[in-house]
C-alpha cells in the first residue's frame, strides 16, 4: 500500500463510519492521525487500500472491535488531575458515609480506559474502608473498546500512567501493587469489588444501574454539543438523585442543556 494518504471520498467516509459506529466527531484535521493509527491493521490484512478497509467493517461484524480500538484515544494516569481526588477523599467520601451509613457507595467509571481511573477509586475506597468500618463499595467501570477493557482487566501498569503515584505516594505503591514482568500489577484485593463490561456511552446502561458517583472524564471532548447532551441524558437515568457527576479538566457542562447543576468546577450535582 502506498504511503500517500486518504482521498477526499475515503477520509470522508472513515469519519461518517468512526461516527456510526463510536459517536465520536471528528474532522478532516485528524486524517493524519487516523493514518497512522489504521495502516498498521490494513497491511496487516493485506489490504491495498483505505477503502478496502472500510469495505471490510462495513461488510464484516468482526472488524468492527478492532476498528473501534484504533479509532479511540485511551490517554490516562493514575489520581489524574489531582484535585478531582483530593475532593473525592476530603469531602465526598466522608459526607456520602455521614448522610447513607451501611449503604454500599456505586461508582461508574464511565469511559474507564485501561483502568486507571478506576483502580485510584478503588485505592481510596480501600483507604476509607480502613479507617470506617462497615464502608463497602461497587465500582462498575465501562468503555467502548474490548482492548482498552481487556488491558484494565489485566491491571498492569507502566511508564507516565504509574509515574506520578510513585512520586506522590509510594505507600499506596507497596500496598496496591506487586511487582509484574511488564511493570506493576494492581493486587487482587482492588479488583474484589469491580465490575468491568464495555459500554457505549450514546446508549442506555443495562437497567437497574443507580450510581452514587459517576467518572465521565475526558471523555465528552470527542463529541459534538448533541450528542455530549445525549451521553449526560443517559448517564442521568444510571444515577441516584443525590448523585455525584465529575467531568474532565477541559470539560464543562454548564453550556449544556442538561439537567446537572454545577457545583464547582469539573463537580456537577443532580438537580
Ligand atoms: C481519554 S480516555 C479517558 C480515560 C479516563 N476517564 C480519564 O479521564 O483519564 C477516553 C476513553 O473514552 C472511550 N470512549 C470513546 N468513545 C466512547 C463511547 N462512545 N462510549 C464509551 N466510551 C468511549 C475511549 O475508548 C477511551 O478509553
Amino acid at each position: 500500500m502506498e504511503a500517500t494518504g486518504f482521498s477526499p471520498a475515503t477520509l470522508s467516509a472513515l469519519i461518517a463510519l468512526v461516527r456510526k459506529h463510536t459517536g465520536i466527531a471528528m474532522t478532516e484535521r485528524k486524517s493524519v492521525l487516523l493514518e497512522r493509527r489504521l495502516r498498521p491493521r490494513v497491511q496487516a490484512l493485506n489490504l491495498g487500500s483505505y477503502q478496502a478497509y472500510l469495505d471490510k467493517v462495513e461488510q464484516d461484524r468482526a472488524e468492527i472491535p478492532h476498528f473501534i480500538d484504533l479509532v479511540t484515544t485511551n490517554d490516562t494516569l493514575f489520581f489524574r488531575t489531582p484535585q478531582v481526588w483530593d475532593y473525592v477523599e476530603k469531602e465526598f467520601l466522608p459526607q456520602w458515609w455521614a448522610a447513607h451509613p451501611g449503604q454500599r457507595l456505586k461508582v461508574w467509571s464511565a469511559a474507564s480506559s485501561s483502568g486507571e481511573e478506576l483502580y485510584s477509586m478503588a485505592m481510596l475506597c480501600e483507604e476509607f474502608a480502613a479507617a470506617n468500618a462497615g464502608f463497602g463499595y461497587q465500582i462498575h467501570a465501562t468503555d467502548i473498546s474490548q482492548q482498552i477493557l481487556a488491558l484494565a482487566r489485566d491491571g498492569q501498569y507502566t511508564g507516565r500512567s504509574v509515574e506520578r503515584i510513585q512520586s506522590t505516594h509510594p505507600d499506596w505503591v507497596k500496598k496496591y501493587f506487586r511487582p509484574s514482568a511488564n511493570g506493576l500489577r494492581v493486587v487482587d484485593a482492588l479488583k474484589k469489588n469491580v465490575e468491568l463490561a464495555q459500554h457505549n456511552l450514546l446508549t442506555p446502561l443495562k437497567p437497574g444501574k443507580q450510581f452514587d458517583l459517576v467518572f465521565l472524564r475526558n471523555v465528552l471532548i470527542y463529541f459534538d454539543q448533541e450528542q455530549q447532551q445525549t451521553i449526560l441524558q443517559q448517564a442521568r437515568l444510571s444515577m441516584t438523585s443525590h448523585a455525584i457527576m465529575i467531568v474532565g479538566e477541559s470539560e464543562s457542562i454548564t453550556g449544556l442543556n442538561t439537567a446537572y447543576q454545577f457545583d464547582r468546577p469539573m463537580i456537577y450535582r443532580m438537580e
